[in-house]
């Protein structure tokens, strides 16, 4: 039976990555200090409240347990936040990334995946943004990932790790059993937004700029179902498994979503209306941000299965208001 650790398991996209491992028979052990994950969402495997910083205690885990690969999840993940607090998100995401890193070192387990994001393109050149794209992040989030990276890349080159990286562009929707779902305390995400205030529990929803060089003036995103994307999880352990080389890949369908057609898509499953306020760009928003999935679908021979706007905003209604 394949033995993974996975740090971050109690969170959303974590705890939809463990759901698929479980039911594919791993055995599975989650680290999570639950500072935004929720232990009712860890499905399968045992659950360890810690933090990363305890690096003794993240030791004697792995060297207990001797996980085969290593899934990385756990950091902070508020873009804004990481500019009001830059040392939170530098020493969370990249220092305790560092101590998990020495730990596996001397517990002798090489295989990581690592979950990057399409922040470290900050505002892409050429759309869909291929990885070969300059690393040029507009906050101090996108800078941990591109840190991380560095520092990844580096090990690899030393023959100490293989790692696959993830860069994941707009995580949404929830399992389609319903049985979990984002469960994060202050949502900053659209569609997460769009559903609190279809169902009430917001007064209004904000769009942030309606003047962008886009077919309807607000931003376009790529947004992935989160089982797709834990389905790319477990294709990038087997390909580690397998002897894979070390590689960074993107995750999105390649293609997008203005703000506009993403409420009008949420009024639509939701049968309900709500206020929508039009304020300000926010500083530093790429108008558009869309991923050329060309590699991840080469390399790793994953397909979508829920790329459809609709199946995302109805899973997410379901799990939203089941809660
Ligand atoms: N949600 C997205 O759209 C998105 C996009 C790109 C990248 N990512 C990355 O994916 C990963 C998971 O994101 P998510 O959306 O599931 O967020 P999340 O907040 O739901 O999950 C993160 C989990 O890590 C745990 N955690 C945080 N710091 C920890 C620490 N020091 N020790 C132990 N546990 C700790 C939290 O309690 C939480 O359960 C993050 O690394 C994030 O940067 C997410």
């Amino acid at each position: 039976m394949l033995k993974v650790l996975v740090t971050g398991g109690a969170g959303y996209i974590g705890s939809h990555v463990v759901k698929i491992l479980g039911e594919r028979g791993c055995q599975i052990a989650v680290i999570d200090n639950l500072s935004s994950g929720s232990p009712k969402h860890v499905l399968y495997g045992n659950l360890w409240i810690l933090d990363l910083s305890q690096k003794d205690k993240v030791l004697s885990i792995l060297k207990e347990y001797q996980p085969e690969v290593v899934l990385h999840f756990a950091g902070s993940i508020v873009v804004e936040e990481s500019v009001k607090e830059p040392l939170k998100y530098y020493e969370n995401n990249v220092g305790n990334t560092i101590k998990l890193l020495c730990a596996m070192k001397e517990a002798k387990i090489n295989k990581f995946i690592f979950s990057s994001s399409a922040a470290v393109y900050g505002i892409p050149e050429v759309i869909p943004v291929p990885e070969t794209a300059e690393l040029k992040p507009i906050n101090p989030y996108g800078w941990t990932k591109v840190m991380i990276e560095r520092i990844l890349e580096d090990l690899s080159k030393a023959g100490e790790i293989t790692y696959v990286s993830l860069r994941y562009f707009n995580v949404a929707g929830a399992d389609k059993e319903g049985k979990i779902g984002p469960s994060y305390r202050k949502p900053t995400h659209l569609i997460i937004r769009a559903l609190k205030a279809a169902k009430g529990e917001l007064p209004f929803l904000e769009i942030y700029g309606t003047d962008y060089p886009t077919r309807d003036g607000t931003c376009i995103r790529d947004y992935i179902h989160v089982m797709d994307l834990a389905e790319a999880h477990f294709l990038a352990m087997e390909y580690l498994l397998d002897g894979g080389k070390s590689t960074v890949l993107n995750c999105g369908y390649g293609r997008g979503f203005s703000v506009r057609e993403v409420i009008e898509e949420v009024k639509k499953v939701t049968k309900r209306d709500f206020k929508v306020i039009e304020r300000e760009k926010r500083l530093g928003d790429p108008p558009v941000l869309i991923a050329d999935n060309t590699k991840i679908k080469k390399v790793l021979n994953w397909t979508p299965f829920y790329d459809s706007l609709e199946f995302i905003i109805k899973t997410a209604w379901k799990w939203e208001i089941k809660n």
